[in-house]
């Protein structure tokens, strides 16, 4: 018998029929009931709701029953039926139950509800079998999906760029190192240093923060692509939105221009969480109910209203007009901080904003300058509880120009050569940002602390799982 997903047994019950026998096949949330007849509620993560399984005790043998414990992997067989308890429209009426797996109460950790998200995060082998972390695991997917929708809707290219990399041209953090030599006895050069010629790659390498450059490549050529992928910094910042291993996501369109950028990433970013509204209510509504009672009515703001936009320089002077204290003090230059970006958005325009035209000296070397000679055309877009959720910019396209700031900021050319070269053979105004996919999925599922949104967490002093 074809095993039926609990997710159609709730929402397409009349498809199969009451009075129709299912297979289901999942895990076991809570056991009650009394000396009669058993309620087991079974997950098998297909949706964030149980199907109640009601097993008539003189049908099934004790020992059997006392097997069905929170946590253990049931397969039952039965009738789909009209329910007579509250709570649920359909239930099972259990003919036969298989135990798959056991899972012994004594020692079963999430034999209680109710555990801290904190609690959790030390558990990450068993936090998709609750609701919450099933929940931020369906909407992870959605958005995943949602973005390659988006992006092949209008014709951009989906580009995969390396992941181990020879350049750190980008400056974003420091870098993961990846080598093969023998780190308790590694090959020495005649002056004492490191003998990398000996290394895999007969140089160093690391780890990418960022696929844009090479990505660039792909949009002097394709007209529009995006990458989807892994980057990884070695940044010590232990703060509940950084990890050292995230995804991003970074679009790169050729004759776009900075609004065409701007434009481009409030449509986009509408989009997903749009499409968290139209598909993956019965997951935002668990987490409404349970941890913010504002996401919802937060994500339909979003959609339904125009970012705020403003340059750099702007925002300076009303975070200065605006008195409070900030921790980090607010002067014109300084890289704005997560105190300043949220009251920004929180406070003052209470809307996500978009800032443009920063002072060069915060931002990438590849940033296209503007005529003052003072700021370039990068664009970030800010976020209520999140801060800065995409970084993006209108790149130099000007060979003579990029070149001189590639000097200037002493970026060794032979990291670069290749890049400055889109600069010298057809080049193309062009822009593109950066998506941090987490940053995303914090916004969508309400969670405070990017832990709670990936599966497996990678910051200082954390790779256990
Ligand atoms: O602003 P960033 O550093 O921009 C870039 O890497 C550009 N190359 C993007 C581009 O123009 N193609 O990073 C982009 C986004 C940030 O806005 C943030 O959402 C996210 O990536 N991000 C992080 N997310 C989690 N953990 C970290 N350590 C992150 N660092 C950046
Ligand atoms: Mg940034």
């Amino acid at each position: 018998m074809e095993r039926t997903k609990i997710i159609d047994a709730i929402k397409h019950y009349e498809q199969i029929g009451i009075g129709n026998k299912i297979s289901v096949k999942g895990w076991v949330r809570t056991k009650r009931g009394n000396n009669a007849v058993a309620f087991i509620a079974l997950n098998d993560g297909s949706i964030v709701s149980n199907l109640q399984i009601v097993a008539d005790l003189e049908k099934f043998d004790v020992a059997l029953m006392k097997q069905i414990t929170t946590g253990s992997c049931l397969h039952v067989i039965g009738t789909l039926v009209e329910s007579q308890g509250k709570g649920q429209v359909v239930e099972v009426q259990a003919d036969e139950i298989q135990v798959y797996g056991t899972a012994d109460p004594e020692s079963y950790p999430l034999q209680k509800k109710g555990h801290s998200v904190e609690f959790l995060r030390e558990i990450a082998h068993l936090r998709p079998r609750t609701n919450f972390f099933g929940c931020v695991l369906r909407l992870r997917h959605a958005m995943a999906f949602a973005i390659h929708s988006y992006f092949n809707s209008k014709g951009y290219f989906y580009m995969n760029t390396p992941l181990i990399t020879a350049s750190d041209a980008e400056g974003a953090g420091a870098m993961f190192n990846v080598t093969t030599l023998d780190l308790n006895n590694l090959p020495k050069t005649p002056e004492g240093k490191v003998d990398y010629s000996q290394d895999f790659f007969g140089k160093p390498v690391s780890l990418t923060v960022s696929g844009q450059l090479e990505g660039e490549l792909g949009a002097l050529a394709l007209g529009g692509i995006y990458t989807f992928g892994p980057t990884f910094r070695a940044e010590n910042s232990n703060t509940p939105r950084h990890l050292a291993e995230f995804w991003m996501v970074e679009p790169e369109v050729a004759f776009n221009d900075i609004t065409d950028n701007m434009n481009l990433a409030e449509d986009f970013i509408k989009f997903c969480v749009r499409y968290a509204l139209e598909n993956n209510m019965d997951d935002l509504q668990f987490l409404n109910d349970m941890f913010d009672k504002e996401l919802i009515e937060r994500m339909k703001f979003v959609v339904n209203n125009d970012f705020v936009r403003l340059t750099y320089t702007e925002a300076i002077d009303i975070l200065t007009a605006s008195k409070v204290k900030f921790e980090y003090k607010v002067e014109w230059g300084i890289d704005l901080q997560s105190e300043h970006e949220r009251y920004l958005v929180e406070q003052h325009f209470k809307k996500p904003v978009i800032l443009t035209d920063y002072p060069k000296e915060i931002k990438a070397f590849y940033m296209k300058m503007n005529d003052d000679g003072k700021t370039v055309r990068a664009m970030d877009v800010l976020f209520p509880k999140i801060g800065e959720i995409i970084g993006g910019s209108e790149r130099e396209e000007n060979y003579d120009k990029l070149k001189k700031r590639v000097e200037e900021l002493h970026i060794p050319e032979k990291d670069v050569w290749w890049y400055l070269e889109t600069r010298k053979f057809g080049s193309a105004p062009h822009s593109g940002f950066g998506l941090g996919f987490e940053r995303l999925l914090l916004f969508v599922t309400g969670m405070s602390n990017i832990r709670d949104v990936i599966p497996f967490p990678r910051t200082p002093l954390n790779a256990e799982f």
